[in-house]
């Protein structure tokens, strides 16, 4: 190890957040029954005794929608509908398939995109430029938009495919790691490149006759990055606390980072998520605002791209310097946190975070299905430990043809409470709301308007009494029935059980799911059950009731993605020694068909790797798979995985293709 590989370990961590909510709101403590139960049930003593699984949920029957008879009806089907044999866990440093399905890597990090297309070069000595016209680092969140989708067409040969780069590995990313002074970044060059890194990228990629896709040289192909310029939209726009020195009018921001998952709209747009984007400021003051100190803002940053001079990088220095917040940087922070929209197809657009959707660590955002004439109805979770499950509903309504990103400014974000009963509240974080004007009264805190509640969403959602959860990651709604589908990937620090978070601690993760009352998702009120437990087979319910099997064994379960047919598909993000020494081998992606409660391990990633993002085509030949950050903690002298480049090379995150070998629809 050399002495930069040893500081960049020391600097530079693993990305995710540690806990923030110190808030006292309770998990479901007054509901003592329920939780007793569960408890035991998770604890793997009576597994299958529990009735939340392949049964109808509380509420179904009564709110007497004709898609919950599906459930109903048919929980006990054994009809396979996932006609592959499973896949064995492994931890071979490469991709793995069911037979008869072939997996090819595309566009890795690095590869050109735009302007002179630099070609990729092995030695991570390409330089900042460069990185700004090429494929970033770490793909995520994932959408294939057909190239006719604007005609509301459905071409499966010819899109434009839009991913996220959700963070870097600093030691491979430079021809030796970051360039320290003193413990200090000191290369301007080698920051712009990391800020390069991150961000979307949307490339036009066409399928041959042959049946192999490649990327078109295209005016279309787009980089986005930590640095390009936004707007800010929604009722935070011109707000106070986002005034900066570059904005004084608290307007306009500079670039998206920490882009995890995605969402993409009913009108063809794209939208980005800003995850764990606190970890990349700083802020030396000892009295940190709320609006800082709730997502865990340090002194130091991760990156430490604030060491350096010159207002591209003082921005992440967000201590208060100046007489003024339109003299400093103390604002930067809560430019993020946002939603951004991105349109694919006009590349010269500029990107709009969508302050309505809230303020915290989004890792995606789905939308329910949407109809002429009703508000537009869209789900977000908050990646953090004991954090919580958000949803919007539009002011306007929805008009094909006419709506577009406006729906996204007017609306109401709600926050969930989960109660034991298998019932659940909605909770509104709106200035106007009487509930929210009491509840900030009981708890002596104010917000001078409808901005500052959205800026400080966490704060507001504390106050309204959400219930905590264990580290919310993707959503999906069943095509099936309407139900809404989340992961909770693990929480080590939950100390108190509950009825939606059964484990006390919860290592190996769960998804819950709930269906909206009253025929309308628009609804506040839900009724939710667990779809499973994710874990060992000594600990685990698996959607059929059942202890999970080798087929089908997973822990922290993250990515989320229902087909057209109704079947979900789960990614897993396991990493420590879960991922290095537990009995579930590589990073995974599983199928379950929740009509049967059949689950089956579909693909296994290469080592290191998380499994995450994921898009199909329309006719469901090409399913697009992302593979992040093979070989996590490599160094160029240390390679921990070679993949996808094989022996010698540095890994690199790349897509990976899915196809039929006879051509043929996926499943
Ligand atoms: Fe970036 Fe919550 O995963
Ligand atoms: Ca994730
Ligand atoms: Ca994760």
């Amino acid at each position: 190890m050399s002495p930069n590989d040893k500081a960049n370990e020391l600097l530079f961590g693993n990305g995710d957040e540690l806990p923030s909510n110190h808030s006292t709101n309770p998990h479901i403590t007054e509901l003592s029954s329920a939780i007793g139960r569960r408890q035991v049930l998770a604890g793997g003593v009576a597994l299958g005794a529990l009735a939340f699984l392949g049964s109808a949920m509380p509420g179904i029957t009564e709110a007497a929608e004709p898609a919950a008879h599906g459930l109903q009806k048919a929980p006990f089907k054994r009809r396979s509908k996932l006609p592959f044999s499973a896949v064995a866990t492994t931890r071979a440093d490469t991709i793995t398939v069911p037979a008869g399905y072939r997996a090819t890597a595309f566009i890795p990090w690095g590869t050109p995109l735009t302007g002179g297309y630099p070609a990729y070069l092995e030695d991570g000595s390409n330089s900042a430029q460069d990185q700004a016209e090429q494929l970033g680092m770490h793909h995520d969140g994932m959408h294939f938009f057909p190239i006719d989708a604007q005609q509301r067409g459905k071409n499966s040969q010819h899109g434009l495919l839009v991913l996220n780069h959700e963070y870097i590995d600093v030691p491979l990313l430079h021809p030796n790691g970051a360039t320290l002074v003193a413990g200090k970044r000191s290369s301007a060059e080698e920051v712009r490149k990391e800020i390069n890194a991150h961000g979307v990228s949307v490339v036009e990629v066409r399928r041959g006759l042959a049946g192999q896709w490649s990327v078109l040289p295209s005016a279309r192909n787009r980089r986005i990055t930590g640095a390009t310029p936004m707007q800010i939209g929604g009722p935070a726009r011109g707000h106070a606390l986002l005034q900066t020195r570059h904005s004084p009018q608290g307007t306009a921001s500079r670039g998206t980072l920490n882009n995890c998952s995605n969402g993409f709209t009913p009108w063809g747009t794209y939208l980005t998520c800003e995850e764990n984007w606190a970890g990349y400021f700083a802020s030396a003051d000892a009295d940190l605002p709320r609006e800082l100190s709730r997502y865990g803002l340090r002194s130091n940053s991760r990156y430490g791209w604030d060491h350096l001079a010159g207002d591209e990088f003082e921005r992440f220095n967000a201590t208060r310097k100046a007489a003024t917040a339109q003299d400093d940087y103390r604002n930067e922070p809560n430019h993020f946190g946002w939603i951004v929209e991105i349109d694919p197809f006009a590349p010269e657009s500029t990107p709009v975070k969508r302050t309505a959707l809230g303020r915290f660590a989004h890792e995606g955002l789905v939308f329910a299905p949407v109809k002429a004439g009703r508000p537009i109805v869209c789900y977000s979770g908050d990646d953090s430990q004991n954090e919580y499950i958000y949803k919007y509903v539009s002011r306007d309504k929805y008009r094909p043809g006419r709506s577009d990103g406006r729906l996204l400014d007017e609306g109401t974000l709600y926050v969930a409470r989960f109660d034991a009963n298998g019932k659940g509240q909605w909770l509104a974080l709106d200035i106007h709301d009487p509930q929210f004007q009491a509840a900030c009264t009981a708890a002596g805190v104010s917000f001078a308007d409808q901005g500052e509640v959205l800026i400080n969403t966490r704060l507001a959602a504390d106050i309204a009494g959400a219930t905590k959860m264990d580290r919310p990651e993707w959503g999906a709604v069943n095509p099936d029935n309407g139900e809404v589908y989340f992961t909770l990937t693990n929480n080590s620090s939950r100390t108190t059980a509950d009825a939606a978070n059964p484990r006390s601690p919860n290592p190996y993760g769960h998804i819950i799911r709930w269906r909206e009352l009253s025929k309308n998702y628009a609804s506040r009120h839900f009724a939710w059950s667990l779809f499973m437990l994710a874990g060992t087979e000594a600990d685990s319910i698996g959607p059929n009731g059942q202890p999970l099997t080798a087929d089908n064994r997973l822990a922290s379960p993250d990515g989320l993605w229902f087909d057209e047919e109704g079947r979900l598909w789960i990614q897993t993000d396991m990493s420590g020694s879960q991922l290095n020494s537990g009995p579930f081998g590589n990073n995974q992606m599983l199928v379950a068909e929740p009509r049967t409660g059949e689950l089956k391990r579909f693909l296994v990633g290469p080592l290191g790797a998380e499994v995450t993002g994921i898009a199909a085509t329309p006719d469901f030949r090409t399913l697009f798979v992302n593979i992040q950050h093979p070989g996590e903690g490599s160094t160029p002298n240390n390679l921990l995985s070679t993949w996808p480049d094989g022996p010698g090379k540095r890994p690199r995150s790349a897509t990976v293709i899915i196809t039929r070998e006879d051509g043929r629809r996926l499943l």
